[in-house]
């Protein structure tokens, strides 16, 4: 009986052991995961960025293409802010005399080759080995706005090299370390940054079940977070996230202004309360989005709250649009519902992962193609007319009644 009970106990400490090391193991494994992103430098042919979308996922490690590519919960608004763009329709004018659309044009004077400018998103690192520098790089060859994310995995100072001059915007999380904040943005400043978008609408962040399925953890350092300075290897969105404030008000946003003495622009607002709240606050301009369906799900598709918001801003400040923009046709619905320019997100992201920097300027390309297009046809000589443009809901009747 004395044996046994020696011989299980052997072998419960043996076990414990062996469970022990391989805790270790994982947890040094998830600190220490060396990641290889694609080195791709080439032209893309995009059919579609749907299409786009697929070839990414080819060559985008599973877990951080789910990380990229996913949104809340059941991504309900994921979709929907994709297909709600079916529900309005273009009427097109086809006697206007329009020949070869002139897509350029201009937001907080900052000049700008077509109305679409780059989302900030974090980790570009996932995607290829250049990160933001590469991205900096296709954005101000193809004559744009980069945006950049807090959470970017290059440093400012390489994104502003990257972009040798080009605009470029700094997106704020604030952190709960308000001498980082002040510290980053001065940085940021000083790179010639042109403007501080301020994200509100991540006080926590999405529930995104594909992350949790995954055990998503960032393998790589995102150099320009609060307070660890970019020590985020091996730690999750959340655990990011929850380094930053999480009770956004009016006297966030003229906190802000107080100490900047950049444009602020007010990102995630999807009420035309909120839009108000913020320009009263000061805000430069207002981004309409909802964060590409990664934070709330549930919620309208962002292109579904555009035009009453736009109603209430009535052009006292530009409007910057995104969430689930694919297509010209997309770009054209969003600025005849109210919005100067529109913003991407995941398609940067893909093509930067196919083609480098490279890569990013096919992208752009891809789009001033198909934005020319759409407005030819429709009747459309410059972005200033789309503001025009007889867009309306979707008729469900053959004859449709006002
Ligand atoms: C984002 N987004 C985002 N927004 C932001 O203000 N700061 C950030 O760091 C990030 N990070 C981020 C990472 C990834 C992988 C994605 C896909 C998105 C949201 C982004 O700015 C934008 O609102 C959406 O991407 C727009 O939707 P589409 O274009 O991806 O459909
Ligand atoms: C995201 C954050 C970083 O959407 O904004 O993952």
């Amino acid at each position: 009986m004395k044996r046994i009970f020696i011989y299980v106990l052997f072998v419960c400490l043996v076990a414990s052991a062996i469970g022990y090391i391989l805790y270790r193991y994982k947890k040094y494994n998830a600190e220490n995961w060396s990641y290889k992103a694609s080195d791709n430098l080439q032209e893309i042919n995009i059919i579609s960025i749907q299409d786009l979308e697929r070839q990414a996922q080819e060559i985008i490690e599973a877990g951080a293409f789910d990380y990229i590519a996913g949104g809340a919960e059941t991504e309900t608004t994921l979709r929907r802010n994709i297909s709600a763009f079916d529900d309005i329709d273009i009427y097109p004018r086809v006697l206007q005399g329009v020949d070869s659309p002139d897509l350029q044009t201009s937001v907080l004077g900052i000049d700008i080759s077509l109305p679409v400018i780059v989302a900030p998103a974090a980790a570009h690192g996932l995607a290829h080995e250049s990160a933001e520098a590469g991205t900096a790089r296709g954005a101000a060859e193809s004559g744009t706005i980069m945006t950049i994310s807090n959470y970017a995995s290059s440093t400012l100072e390489e994104i502003a090299q990257a972009g040798d001059g080009a605009p470029q915007w700094f997106q704020l999380y604030l952190s709960k370390d308000d001498a980082f904040n002040r510290k980053i943005v001065r940085e940021a400043e000083a790179l010639g940054m042109r403007a501080i978008v301020l994200t509100v609408d991540a006080p926590v962040g999405g529930n995104r079940w594909r992350d949790a399925k995954n055990d998503f953890r960032f393998p790589l350092a995102l150099p320009n977070v609060a307070p660890a300075g970019g020590q985020t290897k091996g730690q999750g969105i959340g655990a990011i996230f929850s380094s930053a404030q999480n009770d956004f008000s009016m006297n966030t946003v003229r906190y802000v202004k107080s100490w900047t003495r950049l444009p602020v622009i007010v990102k995630g607002i999807q009420h035309p309360d909120d839009a108000e709240e913020a320009i009263n606050a000061g805000a430069d301009a207002i981004w309409v989005s909802n964060h590409g369906g990664r934070q709330l799900d549930g919620g309208p598709a962002s292109i579904e709250v555009l035009s009453e918001i736009a109603i209430r801003v009535n052009k006292r400040v530009p409007i910057i649009f995104d969430s689930g923009i694919r297509s010209g046709q997309h770009i054209f619905k969003a600025i005849a519902s109210g919005a100067d320019v529109v913003a991407i997100g995941r398609p940067v992201i893909y093509a930067l992962a196919l083609g480098g920097w490279q890569g990013v300027v096919s992208l752009f390309d891809y789009l001033k193609a198909d934005l020319s297009r759409v407005m030819w046809l429709a009747g459309t000589q410059t972005v200033e007319d789309i503001k025009n443009a007889d867009i309306r809901p979707k008729c469900m009747m053959v004859r449709c009644v006002e």
